[in-house]
């Protein structure tokens, strides 16, 4: 149970003074009726709450997936750059949201958002070995050789030991599969680095069960070829929806919830 003025000010995303003015002036009706007392408690998701006319919404998670594109950072609030929060529709806003996991400002794909701690804690910990996919493009040729070093657990330049990941090379025909028939995103990228032939770059999956900073560019780098172009495809049994354009997002249904927290255990020992 919780009281009526926390209801109000975390669910309509207003200060706590707010809630409580509007609720005594009688503009917060609960299944219709006018609840004056502030201190009154109630089970939100049971009810319907709505404050000056507007029903709020009273689940008590929200859970979006993102399409992020390049050049948006990964937090919460930024005075000065563009957000993965600044990119949800008003209408999906709520206090707490935040990305569950980060991905760098040069980094495209899929983010989850939500305002649930214990369950963005659930995706991220390593203990819980959700696997988080990768398409990449690097520089040069990838060896086959490196398919084993990404599995066997890799040490990184600052001797950080890596839990063991799987790398797969792949045809450029099959990256566009798995691509999900995103051409727009690597043409571009195409286009920037003006990239004359195959043995110039490799095209790679990769997953990883931790996200360290910066880990696939410097597991790439320990094997010794930069990554030029990133895009996270999927979070555990969650795949990015290939209908959602780059800076679009969408609410995850139960099934996709409980989707992106499967444990992918069997990947490293195929
Ligand atoms: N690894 C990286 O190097 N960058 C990302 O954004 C995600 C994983």
């Amino acid at each position: 149970m919780e009281r009526l003025d926390k209801t109000v000010a975390q669910l309509a995303d207003m200060p706590r003074k707010q809630a409580v003015h509007l609720i005594r002036a009688g503009r917060v009706t609960v299944d219709g009726e006018v609840w004056r007392t502030p201190e009154a408690k109630l089970e939100p998701a049971a009810h319907v709450v709505s404050v000056a006319g507007h029903v709020i919404d009273t689940q008590p998670h929200r859970y979006y997936m993102l399409n992020k594109p390049q050049g948006v950072l990964c937090v919460s609030r930024d005075p000065k750059v563009k957000t993965v929060v600044d990119l949800v529709p008003p209408a999906f806003r709520r206090r707490g949201l935040f990305p569950a996991g980060r991905l760098d400002k040069d980094t495209v794909g899929l983010v989850v958002l939500t305002d649930d701690g214990d369950y963005a804690h659930r995706l991220l910990s390593p203990k819980k070995a959700v696997f988080k996919r990768y398409l990449a493009v690097v520089a040069g040729e990838m060896p086959q050789t490196a398919v084993e070093t990404f599995a066997a657990g890799m040490e990184l330049e600052d001797e950080t030991r890596c839990l063991p990941a799987k790398l797969q090379i792949l045809s450029c025909e099959e990256f566009m599969n798995r691509n999900g028939g995103d051409f727009a995103s690597f043409a571009t990228f195409l286009e920037e680095y003006t990239i004359p032939s195959m043995a110039d770059y490799s095209c790679v999956e990769i997953a990883i069960q931790e996200g360290r900073y910066h880990q696939i560019k410097r597991m790439c780098e320990v094997v010794g070829h930069k990554v030029l172009w990133l895009k996270r495809v999927a979070v555990g049994d969650l795949t990015l929806d290939p209908a959602l354009a780059e800076g679009e997002c969408r609410e995850l249904t139960a099934a996709e919830t409980a989707a992106a927290l499967r444990s992918v255990e069997e990947f490293c020992a195929s």
